[in-house]
């Protein structure tokens, strides 16, 4: 039997040591290389993070494996065992770009489960965690369970990206729900949208492409308040490959779902 708490406070541990380090590294000049497109970054600090999470899990939890965006951890197959799935910087954009508005991300899970999420926004120095089962908290704050609002009432993340014609989405289904909403955001960052929506400072988030280390955490969160999270089709996640996203608050999922993108 594993033990969450214990767990969930190493990883705290190394996450605020971890965000320590990135903000050191505002004094330093940073690598930026892209990846599979111009607008794909990279930086050093990303690499330099993940490979100090990864070589403190594998110290501590040896049987455990990682799966990371960067590579340095397993390359698992499966859901099976304990799988810590960490973004070490999420929100490299505007890393680069902003110094703000980015997140390290560790979801932590047990045969496919969600145990444990952290969530730490660096430079506002929060922390968002859950153990499951144990509620969700923002530092030291417990995060009450989410209450609905009416669709006219709601704040929720999506990009523009996601409202124009694009080749993942019948944009036309989402207009409407743009139009619908008191208003639209988006941050760049996915686990900050999804620890807002646990948060109630969104009442959702609508996103066409994320990998798991972006909403593993999250998920884990959003449970603990009792937001639904599913693809955009409402269909479940799959934890280990790319997928639509759609959490929000119970009621405001249950009408975008119904009343916009399944006619
Ligand atoms: C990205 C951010 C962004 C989302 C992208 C992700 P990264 O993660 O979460 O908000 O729209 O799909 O890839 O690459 O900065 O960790
Ligand atoms: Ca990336
Ligand atoms: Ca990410
Ligand atoms: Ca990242």
């Amino acid at each position: 039997m594993e033990n969450w708490t214990k767990i969930e406070q190493d990883a705290k541990t190394w996450i605020y040591e971890a965000g320590e380090k990135i903000r050191q590294s505002f004094q330093k000049v940073l690598s930026v290389q892209a990846k599979s497109n111009p607008d794909d970054l990279v930086t050093n600090m990303d690499k330099e993070t993940e490979q100090y999470l990864i070589s403190k899990i594998n110290h501590t939890y040896p049987d455990h494996k990682i799966l990371g965006e960067e590579g340095f951890g397993d390359k698992p197959d499966s859901m099976d065992g304990v799988i810590w799935i960490v973004d070490p910087i999420d929100g490299t954009m505007n890393f680069v770009h902003q110094q703000r508005n980015f997140a390290i991300s560790i979801g932590i899970y047990e045969n496919g489960v969600g145990q444990v999420g952290l969530i730490y926004d660096v430079v506002h120095d929060e922390l968002y965690h859950a153990v499951k089962g144990k509620g969700a908290y923002m530092n030291d704050a417990e995060l009450p369970k989410l209450e609905d609002v009416p669709l006219n009432e709601a704040v929720i993340a999506l990009n523009a990206t996601w409202v124009m014609e694009n080749k993942r989405f019948d944009h036309s289904k989402l207009v409407p729900v743009a139009k619908a909403v008191r208003g639209t955001r988006s941050y760049g960052s996915a686990t900050i949208e999804c620890a807002y929506v646990a948060a109630g400072r969104l009442d959702a988030y609508i996103t066409l492409r994320l990998a798991p280390w972006d909403f593993a955490a999250g998920l884990v969160l959003l449970e603990e308040v009792g937001a639904k999270a599913s693809t955009l089709d409402g269909k479940p996640i799959n934890m280990l490959g790319q997928n639509s996203i759609f959490v929000a608050k119970k009621g405001i999922h249950d009408t975008i779902l119904n009343e916009y993108l399944n006619n």
